[in-house]
């Protein structure tokens, strides 16, 4: 079933650390099964902000066993979605996607976890870390969460509660970038020096967890990752997550947009039914669907997120960039429809393949 939107009403909304905020989502009854999720992963929310709309993600960073959902939501500076969102109180309603995401740890077995969260990038580390511990009680978690200090610290008594809770089997380390700490080790930034250091002194072992799972900033996960890499872990059991950006990333070796073939005749293929549609100059696949009265889910529309994932069942064209459907996919001939342009007359894309 591709994702779609149901309008929620706000439990409550609560402050978590300074300019953040996690929104808890009433659930109908009717509702449950729609809204069930895999640690790691996030809601799209959507409002009509000045006119236009507006939409964003962000993860969960409720529990399995939560009886409700709940997002957190950091203000960026300028931010159109996180501001309005901050002003959310109980009672209020939101446009809310059904979850989406590949940044996941499906909970069960025994495993060896490793952890690393940059700000509000602990969101969906916290759901990942609380559903691994109360499902897998042989499991273990090391968590290293990087802030500037204390104040800017989401879901800190959630996650001292954790330690408490869960002393043999969680380690948590914080490394503070503005503000001195007893220990030197955990000042500055969680670079790949730092890994290094941690590494050295036996904090962390990047060669023998079962998964390591990254989200931050770009440029962190990139240092992370290559630098865990550098000291042993295999590349295939690192996941991460990129915050998306509210520009369009360059490509790399990118020389211009793919231009879509004027007129292209356009069908898709939606929870069973289909649709058609022609592409006009500068359009995107997504823009000339609305123009058309139809709603194809997307979030991002960055490449980033694959919310708009879908098969190109007939017909050639190529996408702008991609920052999110993996190799395999690619040979299967899947595509992100935000940034998919169309290069032959007519083209036929399914949402409804899995
Ligand atoms: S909407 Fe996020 S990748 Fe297309």
């Amino acid at each position: 079933m591709a994702p779609r939107f149901h309008t929620l009403t706000i439990k409550s909304a609560t402050r978590e650390g300074a300019d953040a905020t996690r929104l808890t989502f009433d659930i109908p009854e009717d509702l449950r099964a729609a809204y069930r999720f895999t640690p790691g992963q996030y809601l799209t929310l959507r409002a009509t902000i000045d006119g236009e709309d507006t939409r964003r993600s962000y993860s969960i960073c409720s529990a399995l066993s939560d009886p409700d959902l709940s997002v957190g939501v950091k203000r960026i500076e300028g931010g159109t979605f996180s501001t309005f969102a901050l002003t959310l109180q109980a009672g209020d309603t939101l446009d809310v996607m059904t979850p989406e995401g590949r940044f996941t740890a499906p909970v069960g077995g025994e495993n060896n976890y490793l952890l690393l969260a940059a700000g509000s990038g602990v969101t969906p580390i916290l759901s990942i870390a609380q559903s691994v511990l109360e499902g897998e009680p042989d499991s273990r978690v090391t968590l290293c969460y990087a802030n500037r200090s204390t104040d800017q610290v989401m879901f800190r008594e959630t996650i001292e509660d954790l330690k408490d809770r869960y002393m043999t089997r969680f380690l948590l380390t914080h490394v503070m970038d503005e503000e001195a700490q007893d220990v030197e080790l955990f000042n500055g930034r969680l670079d790949g020096e730092k890994l290094a250091t941690m590494t050295t002194r036996g904090l962390i072992h990047p060669g023998a967890y079962d998964a390591i799972f990254i989200c931050g900033p770009q440029p962190m996960i990139e240092a992370a990752s290559a630098a865990l890499e550098t000291l042993g872990a295999p590349k295939d059991r690192i996941k991460y997550e990129l915050f998306t950006p509210s520009t369009p990333l360059p490509v790399a070796g990118a020389v211009a947009t793919p231009k879509a073939e004027q007129g292209a005749k356009v069908e898709v293929r939606l929870d069973g039914s289909s649709r058609s549609f022609a592409m006009e100059e500068g359009d995107t696949v997504i823009e000339a669907a609305a123009r058309a009265g139809l709603e194809l889910p997307y979030s991002c529309a960055n490449g980033m997120c694959a919310t708009c994932r879908c098969k190109l069942a007939k017909g050639e064209g190529e996408m702008v960039q991609n920052f999110s459907l993996e190799p395999w996919e690619l040979e299967q001939d899947y595509v992100l429809a935000c940034q998919f342009r169309p290069k032959s007359e007519a083209v036929v894309l399914d949402f409804d393949a899995v």
